[in-house]
């Protein structure tokens, strides 16, 4: 996909250029005394930042923060992140939290003004929103010469590589939770991946609707159909052949496929992760998205670890989706060892289905010479 960059913003010197980032990064702690538990996102923008203030631009970042929904919220306040900034990029400005004003989600041409005044060039580096039609990222780039920063860029061109010419096998690994959330994402997957392997709390509504009762485990009866469907015209699907979970009286058990009554899936057995892990091994390409059991709790984490080291050892090339996998990743201590982890989740997802983004399709029609 071809989109403007930073070199195409010409002589930089003096312009003040507003940065869109994606510092929505994970926060503990109460109101004003939040502290950043990962500050991955802002490291991430750097080099975009760097190479804008090394040529002499002046700096503004905006960024969204949890989600305060149009109000000023001291839990969702810039202040931790704004520190942490000035370490890492000094002299580089950050405006308020974007969502203090209802005018960033509702894509308000009054808030967009207040955004472009003053600034002379508008950078997204923000792909973990860009899949979001707010005015922080489609506005500016209606009116100011526009570019995709680096992280942006990069992004890009490794999701689109995965999604249009993948070194096979390529071999994708779908958890997570909620079957409903990603249907669109896997039936999409399904027309490129060679295997497909579903773990996590979505893999019972696919075994139900392979005929198997999964006793009180999560389970989305209005996704059965679809679920069915694809089942019936993709043979690259690879269900769980066993399960770890909790009995009828709570107690830790493995099971088959088929769970008795009011047992609970928590994870896949020790048969399915290796099963995974062998399919992981024997891929050229991976994408991981999702974990594949509630990895929080340890009794339940050995299969998300298992994919973890897997993606750490495989000579494949590993790509993770942001999220929850990304976090299961850092837990495990293999963030490191796969070759991208993305900083967008449901981003990552969005760009994985439709090839293209607002953010990006906003960014390709902004007004072009320098
Ligand atoms: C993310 O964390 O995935 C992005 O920052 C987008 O946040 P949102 O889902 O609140 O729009």
């Amino acid at each position: 996909m071809k989109l403007p960059v930073l070199e195409d913003l010409g002589d930089v010197r003096g312009a003040t250029v507003l940065v869109r980032t994606d510092f929505n990064v994970p926060m503990s702690g109460a109101d004003h005394a939040r502290e950043i538990t990962d500050d991955f996102r802002i490291r991430a923008a750097l080099p975009t930042l760097n190479w804008l203030t090394e040529r002499g631009a002046n700096v503004v970042c905006a960024s969204h923060l949890g989600r305060p929904n149009g109000v000023v919220t001291a839990k969702y306040s810039m202040d931790a992140v704004r520190v942490r900034l000035a370490e890492l990029a000094p002299g580089v400005k950050l405006r308020d939290n974007l969502r203090f004003s209802p005018g960033e989600e509702g894509n308000d041409a009054g808030f967009v003004a207040d955004l472009v005044q003053g600034m002379d060039l508008y950078v997204n580096d923000a792909f973990g929103a860009a899949h979001r039609a707010h005015a922080s990222i489609v506005g500016p780039p209606r009116s100011l010469r526009s570019a995709a920063g680096r992280l942006m860029q990069h992004e890009v061109a490794v999701l689109d590589g995965l999604r249009t010419a993948p070194k096979r096998p390529f071999v994708a690994v779908v958890g997570g939770s909620k079957v409903s959330d990603k249907l669109g994402f896997i039936a999409a997957l399904l027309e490129t991946v060679d295997q497909l392997l579903i773990g996590g709390g979505m893999c019972f509504t696919f075994l139900v609707a392979q005929g198997h009762s999964v006793g009180d485990s999560l389970c989305e009866r209005e996704q059965v159909d679809h679920c069915r469907q694809l089942l019936a015209k993709f043979p690259s699907i690879m269900l769980p052949e066993d399960i770890i979970g909790v009995d009828a009286d709570g107690v830790y058990a493995t099971f088959g496929r088929r769970l008795p009554e009011r047992a609970k899936g928590m994870d896949i057995g020790p048969g399915t992760a290796a099963a995974f892990s062998d399919a992981i091994m024997e891929a050229r390409s991976v994408l991981w998205n999702g974990p594949l059991g509630v990895f929080e709790d340890v009794r339940f984490a050995k299969g998300t670890r298992t994919v973890a080291q897997a993606m750490a050892d495989t000579k494949a090339f590993t790509v993770v989706g942001g999220g929850d996998s990304a976090a299961a990743l850092a837990q495990f201590g293999f963030a490191k060892e796969v070759d991208h982890v993305s900083t967008g989740g449901g981003a990552s997802l969005e760009f994985l289905e439709h090839g293209d983004l607002p953010g990006l399709q906003a960014l390709r029609e902004a007004p072009r010479g320098r």
